[in-house]
């Protein structure tokens, strides 16, 4: 989602500061992320109606992710919490940080821990909609279906948890698609046309109201993690 640069961004932040939680704590009953959540109009649509549920929205884009923070602030939604974070940050890795130039100016790189933002297995239902495509190959590492990722979410996701998918990108659903069953992933509730199938689909995106106005198909498929070896 492009969003253009805007000088008020912090001190809008600061407004909904309370909105906002660096990590998701362990111990909720049943919690469940939206990854990429964008201006949260989906998130927050299914945490009204889900109150026992406790949601979390991540988003990488200051920008755009304060919208979601104002909008459930302004229609009181206490069940979301929102993370401004990168989705490669929900386990634990490595970070190359700059230190500084050494005597001979050349750059002084560490490497630096960071811990998980998620608990291991404790998110019921993961949702990725519209993820960016990313059409260049190049890039296909940073989609957020690429091998890599799933097996994060492998990680956060309950044994009995699952993924939800949709996109209007034909690309990115076969990419996804591979990509879900490389990682052993089973994929059930498959449409190349979600709204005119049986499936059930209350909560629209901005992306998927804009889309399906313009008459586009929403591919959309769930996904189960393998089993983990006992
Ligand atoms: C195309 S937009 C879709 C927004 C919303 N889900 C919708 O359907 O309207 C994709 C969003 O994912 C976010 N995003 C992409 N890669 C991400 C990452 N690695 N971590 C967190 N957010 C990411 C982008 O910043 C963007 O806001």
């Amino acid at each position: 989602m492009r969003a253009r640069k805007k000088k008020n961004t912090v001190p809008r932040l600061e407004r909904v500061a309370d909105r906002f939680t660096p990590t998701i704590p362990a111990g909720e009953e049943e919690i469940r992320v939206e990854v990429g959540c964008g201006k949260g109009k989906f998130i927050t649509a299914l945490a009204k109606d889900h109150p026992n549920v406790q949601f979390y929205a991540l988003e990488k884009i200051p920008d755009v992710i304060v919208m979601a923070a104002e909008k459930a602030a302004r229609e009181e939604i206490g069940n979301v919490k929102f993370l401004l974070a990168d989705a490669k940050d929900l386990t634990e890795g490595i970070d190359i940080k700059f230190m500084g130039l050494d005597e001979n100016r050349k750059p002084i790189l560490e490497n630096v821990a960071h811990e998980a933002l998620c608990p291991s297995h404790s998110v019921s239902v993961l949702y990725l909609n519209f993820s960016d495509p990313l059409p260049n190959n190049k890039h296909a590492h940073l989609r957020l279906t690429h091998a890599d990722f799933l097996e994060r979410y492998r990680t956060v996701l309950k044994a009995d948890g699952h993924i939800e998918f949709k996109t209007d990108n034909k690309p990115l659903f076969d990419f996804s698609v591979e990509q879900f069953q490389e990682c052993n992933y089973e994929i059930y509730d498959y449409t190349e046309d979600l709204h005119h199938s049986d499936i059930p689909n209350p909560y629209h995106t901005e992306y998927e109201t804009r889309f399906s106005e313009m008459g586009m198909p929403i591919y959309s498929l769930k996904a189960r993690p393998p089993k983990e070896k006992a």
